[in-house]
């Protein structure tokens, strides 16, 4: 099979209300349009990927709920191999609580759940999967000592490694070093690297520090303004799409699940990022994570117009 991509990540169910602006500490808000919809950035980037061609086995973690199941199920309809999704006893699938502000933009807070149980043991147990696919693809919101084992298993296997780092945290530099292509917003480059990401020549900054522990590809999503990219230390600025954001909510998951998609194909750089901003471009004009991520025929439509 060709395509292999491995997602080592989380599994989310969203609790979503749209809200007129965000609340402030003690007040009390009517928002609107409450739904449960799925999520996780994970399984976002899993269905992302899956939706756009790619060939997708996800690793993760979900709880003893109907929930969980019926998540799963959804996945595998998506095209996902969901063998090496675990469900763990005596726990709740993670969950996400999110406001949509009028704007587009969102604030979500999450309880981990069975996420906080995908342990190295776990990974080991379905190290096989690492090692067979071309590419791994990681966030932050699973323990670290399994996205660090997972990526010392694809090294080993010559397995690419890109990590998506959300949420944003501080990393070592033995993670780092493990990482062939990072793509972190600025807020997360800023954490990572020191360098407060305002513009093309800050981005620039933040990427050779990366490029100094040994992370080859860089791209920094820089919201509306597209993305910076690096390569090796060669880099530009790509521009995105303009669309009226209705719920921004799983983009950069569905840019990530494109990016990878097209990369695997053996499509350049440049445009694997294309498409990718076409594929996201589509999500922020829908509510909610999974809802909103587009098939690839879509994307192919929106790229010829
Ligand atoms: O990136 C968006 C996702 O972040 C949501 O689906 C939510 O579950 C949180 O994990
Ligand atoms: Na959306």
């Amino acid at each position: 099979m060709k395509n292999k991509l491995c997602v080592l990540g989380s599994i989310n169910v969203d609790h979503v209300i749209r809200v007129p602006y965000f609340p402030k500490a003690g007040e009390t808000l009517t928002g609107y349009d409450y739904q449960i919809a799925f999520g996780g950035k994970g399984a976002n980037q899993a269905v992302a990927a899956a939706r756009l061609g790619a060939n997708v086995q996800f690793i993760g973690a979900i709880g003893q709920d109907q929930i969980g199941h019926t998540m799963c199920s959804a996945f595998a309809q998506d095209g996902i191999d969901i063998t090496a999704i675990e469900e763990i006893p005596n726990q709740s699938t993670g969950l996400a609580m999110i406001q949509v502000a009028d704007s587009g933009e969102n604030s979500i807070v999450i309880s981990a759940g069975a996420n906080g149980d995908l342990s190295p043991e776990l990974v080991e147990k379905h190290q096989a999967i690492i090692a067979q696919a071309d590419m791994l693809l990681m966030q932050l919101e699973s323990p670290i000592e399994a996205v660090t084992l997972a990526a010392k298993l694809a090294k080993q296997a010559k397995t690419k490694v890109v990590l998506n780092p959300a949420p944003a945290q501080p990393l070592s530099q033995s993670l780092l070093s493990l990482v062939d292509m990072i793509t972190p917003n600025e807020t997360e480059a800023e954490i990572l690297t020191g360098v407060k990401v305002v513009d093309e020549q800050t981005a620039a900054l933040a990427a050779d520090k990366f490029h100094q522990v040994g992370i080859e590809t860089v791209l920094i999503t820089l919201g509306a303004k597209g993305v910076y990219v690096s390569e090796k230390g060669n880099g530009q600025i790509i521009a995105g799409f303009r669309v009226q954001a209705v719920d921004t909510t799983a983009a950069g998951d569905t840019f990530n699940g494109g990016l990878v998609t097209a990369l695997l194909e053996g499509k350049t750089l440049s445009e694997s990022i294309r498409f990718a901003h076409a594929a996201a471009a589509i999500s922020v004009t829908r509510m909610g994570a999974q809802t909103a991520i587009p098939m690839r025929k879509e994307v192919e439509d929106f790229l010829a117009l």
